[in-house]
């Protein structure tokens, strides 16, 4: 019988395979880290066979541990690291070049090009997106440019593109044997591609960044009762599960989270940041640095649109204190370190290691640490890093007010990040708002199972859904208003000191 759901989360630093029930309770899972690959500063590459080889793994041995086969799933749905770029050879199945990752900045001179020739207006209309490194379009053109015989193959219809999505999609539904190309609206969404009326890929686009069309998956609804594929006998199901959701990380959270009405948003803290605001069926363009993306599209529904506050460094700039500093031995050490004072010691850090994100978008700023005095220790260190964690959120929520008019009443959170209970306390604090984590933390997950079963009929109806969102914690603000209001006035000079550093 068919009783669970699972959903794949392929994310930037592993992948993990989840299973869940009719409650959207977890009964199962397992996860690994795969290599980050970092060439030179500002590349961040990952090797694509190792994240299908760990995709493979996770689900065999979670679906082994619970004595589970195909037979007990009634579908599967497909979540990711967005933006992530991967071109392979349909015929070989090999990638052409290692996966170019969300956060490598090799591809500045591209966005910064884009804005000289006067194009940056055309893609912030069409695709809702300022010219960036971050998305897929830079990234797909600079493999174009610089790996031999990829233009040609391309041209030919050989070398084909996908985020992680449409990679492990193609190689579970056959791969070289014919596999299905395809991705959601949610992944397009990203690319600087789509045009987000027409929601599919726009020729004016492409040509800016001379990508030919026969290289690009065909687009999807993230919920697909007219399934996408099946996974194979010989596959690491062992069997036949209907694959019927793709949806990009950040808006499985907002799906697992229910944020389903206008109005609705949540913040996920991972590797980074990402507040998401569903705006209903109406895109709504930002004047305040946001982005306007697509939040998901169910079946033949109209698609749902949302504003998103992306920070690149959160969750990331806490491993940078372990793996570079040295100065803790895991992430949770962070917690008990900023305990050890009161305060941040007047040290304010801005972790603008890829640039700055939402809503500043300069890819030339770089990371600071002001306010020093001997008195400093490590842990004001530890502390300035989890509030720097809240203040970015905090620069996103003043543009979403801004652009939308919403002020939110309560902040719904999930991701790793969230486990930390003094980063949860600061960020009420330094928002002003309460903070309400739910009893699954494991959100996006959760939202590509959500999106898979309801297009089987596992589940009937998002609202059917809502009834499986449950308050674990919640965090109360307790700064007074004048604290509140000089942390954020210090927190925006020292974000100006990191804009100022390049000339
Ligand atoms: O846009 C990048 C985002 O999708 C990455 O999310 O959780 O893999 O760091 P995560």
């Amino acid at each position: 019988m068919a009783d669970y759901v699972g959903a794949i989360d392929q994310g930037t630093t592993s992948t993990r395979f989840m299973i869940f029930d009719h409650g959207g309770t977890e009964v199962g899972r397992h996860q690994l880290e795969h290599e980050q690959i970092l060439p030179r500063a500002g590349w961040v590459e990952h090797n694509p066979v190792e994240i299908w080889e760990r995709t493979t793994s996770v689900v065999r041995t979670a679906m082994n541990a619970l004595g589970l086969d195909a037979g007990h799933l009634a579908a599967v749905g497909i979540t990711n690291q967005r933006e992530t770029t991967v071109v392979w050879n349909r015929r070989t199945g090999r990638p052409y070049y290692n996966a170019i990752v969300w956060q490598d900045t090799r591809t500045d001179h591209i966005a910064a090009q884009l804005d000289r020739d006067g194009r940056g207006d055309v893609i912030r209309t069409k695709a809702g997106l300022p010219p960036a490194t971050y998305f897929s379009g830079g990234k797909i053109q600079w493999i174009l440019e610089n790996v031999d015989g990829v233009r040609e193959a391309a041209e030919r219809g050989d070398a084909i593109f996908g985020n992680t999505d449409s990679w492990l999609m193609w190689n579970l539904t056959g791969g070289v044997d014919g596999g299905a190309h395809v991705t959601d609206v949610t992944n397009a969404s990203r690319t600087m591609l789509m045009n987000l009326e027409t929601l599919d890929w726009d020729d004016e686009l492409l040509s800016f960044f001379g990508i030919p069309r026969a290289m690009l998956p065909e687009i999807r609804p993230s919920s697909d009762p007219d399934r996408y594929g099946a996974t194979l006998r010989t596959g690491p199901f062992g069997g036949e599960v209907p694959l019927t959701a793709i949806l990009g990380d950040q808006q499985a959270a907002t799906v697992g989270q229910v944020c389903f009405s206008p109005g609705e948003a949540k913040n996920t803290y991972g590797t980074g940041n990402f507040m998401l605001l569903n705006t209903g069926t109406d895109i709504v363009r930002s004047r305040s640095g946001l982005l306007t993306t697509v939040c998901y599209q169910f079946g033949a529904e109209p698609a749902v649109y949302a504003l998103e506050g992306s920070i690149a460094v959160t969750g990331s700039a806490v491993q940078w204190l372990r793996d570079q500093l040295g100065i803790i031995s895991g992430a949770a050490q962070s917690e008990s370190l900023a305990a050890q004072v009161d305060d941040n010691g007047g040290v304010y850090f801005v972790p603008a290691f890829s640039g700055l994100f939402a809503p500043y978008w300069r890819s030339d700023a770089r990371g600071a640490i002001v306010g020093l005095s001997r008195y400093n220790t490590n842990a004001h260190l530890a502390r300035a890093t989890l509030e720097s964690i809240c203040y970015q959120s905090r620069d996103v929520t003043e543009a979403m007010a801004q652009d939308s008019g919403v002020t939110l009443d309560v902040l719904k959170v999930d991701g790793g990040v969230t486990a930390n209970r003094l980063c949860m306390q600061l960020q009420a604090d330094i928002l002003g708002v309460p903070v309400s984590r739910p009893v699954c933390a494991e959100t996006t997950a959760l939202g590509a199972a959500y999106a898979a079963g309801l297009a089987v009929g596992f589940w009937k109806s998002p609202d059917e859904l809502r009834a499986n969102w449950n308050e674990a914690e919640r965090w109360q603000p307790t700064w007074s208003e004048e604290r509140r209001a000089e942390g954020y006035a210090k927190w925006k000079k020292a974000v100006q000191r990191t804009l100022d550093w390049v000339d």
